[in-house]
């Protein structure tokens, strides 16, 4: 049975370092690892996860967007398994919206990310993929990707006080 597990608020340092490699596609732990996120996703609201918001410091991120109450107007999509992902491409125009983290609670900003991105990465068999990731889905992309190399969205920020509370953003979601 998968588990949920637990996710690391930002300040433990597996969330603040570089994730290394995987080289054991296919093994039963690394398996296990990718069904426990999953399920973890499955009972989150979050769109998406990196293996090192549950502790593993590995490069293993998970894209699984659908509308949900954080972010209403994400689209559905089935999840999204990358292993080493490599950013091959990425387009000059940068746009900004919200984003928020599970492992930054209660906190939310307008980070500038790539509008369209072009990935190489493995599957959880190993297998070599590409794929061309557009708005909001290649912002969880980058979101993602920033986690495995020890960023979390708040360090995008040019200035702390871009950043604010779950409650105000609610209500500036309602206003609009
Ligand atoms: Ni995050």
């Amino acid at each position: 049975m998968p588990r949920r597990l637990d996710i690391l608020r930002r300040g433990h340092p597996t969330l603040h370092g570089r994730a290394q490699e995987v080289a054991d596609y296919g093994a039963p732990q690394l398996t296990e690892l990718i069904e426990d996120m999953l399920h973890t996703l499955a009972d989150s609201q979050g769109v998406g996860l990196a293996a090192p918001q549950v502790g593993a410091p590995v490069r293993l991120l998970i894209i699984a967007s659908r509308p949900n109450p954080r972010y209403p107007g994400a689209p559905a999509m089935s999840p999204l398994v990358m292993l080493n992902p490599v950013v091959l491409e990425a387009s000059a125009e940068l746009e900004s919206d919200w984003e928020g983290c599970l492992s930054v609670p209660d906190l939310r900003a307008q980070v500038p990310r790539h509008r369209a991105i072009r990935v190489a990465y493995r599957t959880a068999a190993g297998h070599a993929e590409e794929i061309h990731l557009e708005g909001f889905v290649a912002r969880i992309f980058q979101h993602e990707f920033d986690h495995l190399e020890g960023l979390v969205f708040l360090d995008r920020l040019t200035d702390p006080d871009q950043a604010i509370q779950e409650e105000a953003y609610r209500r500036l979601l309602a206003e609009t």
